[in-house]
């Protein structure tokens, strides 16, 4: 029964560059998956590209998102969790945590952009785990990049094989719709937003005439004179190759026209993992082991000060996490538990009784919790895969209001715990420098700060570009430090944290320090 719970479920997030489609495909795979009877209930939680200078706006509609932060719907027997991320690129390190609680991801392409900036980091990210990816190729109702052109773009920038598994017919205002090639049918683009399923017609064989009725005789031609490239290139998708990340099969559509999701989604449900077994500081997690054992990977803080909580979302990863029953939190080591956890749909919320491997729930926090903690039913041990990244933009702190120095302290700890920014301490001193992946984060904990704790600071821009976490010989890294200390910090953790300033210098210190290694995520060993 409980092996059968875990075989179930599918938990994956939508990723991509914002504007490719994301909001659209997620949206659309709810209703192709029954989970939504209308087109619409999504979109509404989307970070609008307008407000990018009205942060308390874009907190609103974050707040909103929570409703959505896991969605979940049964399909063909399977429980389905898809895990939204946020698409506004200043919440990218929201979405990099997302990703270490997911077993897959559909990666979504814009035709016509290819492979953009956000879309190359979203990849590194999930090649750390080697999480198995689909690829989406969206909006071929436009006319894009020539189909080949985009799969030796994703290949090259990317870094990972692809192989088609459908194949445009036409494109732009000649886009006549798909070739499904392993099951040798097609199926034509009709734009519409309202049909949930695809018509497909079964062409076995593809010289046939049959093909030029549907199509038109020129692109018959051209697909025939494709498919005998693919066929010359990629053998029979090798889905243990997906499973370990090393290839990405490749799907055409339009989301926005429900074109080509159902076909995505069928191939999903085959080939998708069910949840994986997960490395911690100790041993391997299988998800069928009997106990308990789960992991923090994002902190939603309630921007209304009368209510300070926090929601903490955890994954489940092993055994059965029940409501009421007490669970060992392992870096505080004590014991909570948890009388209301919940889960989320659309604008319901409700209270679960249990939850299995692959879940997410939502734990009312009072501050318990920071980003990667581990709750298990009494072992010791630490989820792994769950690192910071290194900062983009880099800001100092100036106390502006020296009796309230505790509250500042205070409110740092607890909203870089949330995983909102990261705080580095310098080496000598007291310096404190707040590193984020955007701007508009700046404006957040600086109002935060203000409304929720009582403390005024001024954030101080500071040369920085990059921060490198340093392992290796332990004498050469005091030497370093003795020699660069003022760009040496500790991070929460108390890692040692080397703050350069540019590429070059940080190249400089590699090739000068050839006994130290420089990482620019905080965890190096996955
Ligand atoms: P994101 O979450 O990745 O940021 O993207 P989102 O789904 O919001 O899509 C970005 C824009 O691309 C939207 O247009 C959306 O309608 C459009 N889009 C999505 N899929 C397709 C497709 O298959 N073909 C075409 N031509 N467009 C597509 P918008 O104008 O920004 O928003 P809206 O006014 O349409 O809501």
């Amino acid at each position: 029964m409980f092996e059968q719970e875990i075989e179930k479920r599918k938990t994956f997030a939508v990723i991509a560059h914002p504007d490719a489609g994301k909001t659209t495909l997620t949206e659309k795979l709810l209703l192709f998956g029954g989970a939504i009877q209308t087109a619409g209930a999504v979109k509404s939680n989307k970070i609008k590209k307008s407000t990018t200078s009205d942060f308390m706006e874009i907190e609103k509609q974050r707040g909103i998102s929570v409703a959505t932060s896991v969605m979940t719907f049964e399909y063909k027997n399977l429980l389905i969790n898809i895990l939204d991320t946020p698409g506004h690129k200043d919440f990218a390190e929201d979405t990099y945590r997302t990703l270490t609680a997911v077993d897959s991801v559909i990666l979504v392409v814009d035709c016509v952009k290819g492979v953009e900036e956000q879309t190359e980091k979203l990849m590194e990210v999930c090649r750390m785990r080697d999480t198995p990816v689909i690829v989406f190729v969206n909006k071929m109702d436009r006319d894009g990049k020539d189909p080949f052109d985009l799969l030796d773009e994703l290949e090259k920038k990317l870094n990972i094989n692809v192989q088609p598994l459908s194949w445009p017919i036409g494109k732009g205002t000649f886009f006549k719709g798909v070739y499904n090639i392993p099951e040798k049918k097609i199926s034509l683009f009709s734009p519409s937003q309202q049909k949930v399923t695809d018509d497909y017609i079964s062409i076995q064989d593809i010289s046939s005439d049959e093909l030029d009725k549907h199509v038109g005789a020129m692109e018959a031609n051209q697909l025939r004179e494709d498919l005998e490239l693919i066929n010359g290139v990629y053998p029979d998708l090798d889905r243990n190759a997906y499973l370990h990340g090393q290839i990405a099969p490749v799907y055409f559509g339009s989301a926005v026209n429900n074109f080509g999701v159902q076909e995505l989604l069928d191939t999903f449900v085959q080939l998708a993992p069910n949840p994986r077994p997960r490395l911690t500081s100790e041993r391997e997690v299988a998800p069928t082991e009997s106990k308990f054992s789960g992991f923090i990977f994002k902190i939603h803080a309630n921007l209304d000060p009368k209510h300070r909580d926090r929601i903490a979302f955890m994954r489940v990863c092993s055994g059965e996490f029940k409501r009421n029953k007490f669970y060992y939190h392992v870096r505080q080591n004590k014991e909570l538990r948890f009388n209301n956890p919940t889960t989320f749909m659309a604008s319901q919320k409700s209270i679960i009784e249990d939850a299995y491997p692959g879940d997410v729930v939502g734990l009312y926090d009072s501050g318990n919790f920071k980003i990667g903690d581990t709750m298990t039913e009494g072992e010791k041990f630490y989820f792994k895969g769950i690192p910071n990244f290194s900062p983009e933009i880099f800001k100092e702190i100036i106390n502006l209001d020296p009796m309230k120095t505790k509250q500042l302290q205070k409110g740092l700890e607890q909203l870089t715990d949330e995983g909102v920014a990261q705080l580095f301490r310098s080496y000598h001193g007291s310096r404190q420098i707040v590193g984020t992946v955007g701007e508009l984060q700046f404006e957040v904990i600086q109002y935060r700060l203000e409304h929720e704790y009582g403390a005024k600071c001024r954030m101080a821009p500071v040369n920085y570009f990059k921060a490198c976490w340093m392992t290796g010989d332990e004498k050469k890294i005091e030497e370093f430090i003795k020699y660069k200390s003022n760009n040496v910090f500790y991070d929460k953790d108390e890692n040692k944290v080397f703050m350069a300033e540019s590429n070059w210098l940080l190249d400089v210190a590699i090739k000068d320090y050839p006994d130290i290694t420089f990482h620019t995520t905080s965890e190096f060993k996955l």
